[in-house]
């Protein structure tokens, strides 16, 4: 058995801001993070997939079809887009990195079957780093 990581990256605005909670205590949570008109990161994203490698083929995923679906459910709605304003979950939701993770996860593991149709491979892990210190692991089974 084989976890296979492919690397991506995109370019994203977002703004941590809770709206349950008063702008004194967002900005005392947030600091600078809350600044009214956001902040952008080079997020860099680790997609983990697991499988046995194919008895044809020699391998455990086929890259070509992992680029595809990373960039239709991920890549294409998130670069360069304001993450608050441009994606849905995101309205309520405050983007902060774990949340980020949590609908990357969900974007990917709902559209898996569609792109590997068979047993395997199978979506095991999420990686993002927000910036170099940090970094975000999201474990697929978690998601429902
Ligand atoms: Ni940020």
């Amino acid at each position: 058995m084989f976890r296979v990581t492919r690397r991506y990256q995109f370019a994203a605005s977002h703004r941590l801001h809770a709206h349950g909670l008063s702008d004194e205590e967002n900005r005392r949570l947030y600091g600078k993070c809350n600044n009214p008109f956001g902040h952008g990161h080079n997020y860099v994203l680790e997609v983990s997939a697991r499988g046995p490698a194919d008895a044809n083929t020699g391998s455990a995923v086929d890259p070509r079809r992992l680029d595809e679906l990373v960039a239709r459910e991920v890549l294409q709605p998130f670069e360069h887009r304001n993450l608050n304003c441009d994606v849905e979950a995101f309205r309520d939701l405050t983007p902060t990195s774990e949340n980020l993770a949590v609908e990357i996860c969900r974007r990917l593991k709902r559209s898996w079957p569609s792109m590997f149709p068979g047993e395997w491979p199978k979506l095991e892990k999420v990686r993002i780093a927000e910036t170099a210190r940090n970094i975000f692991e999201m474990d697929a089974h978690e998601i429902p």
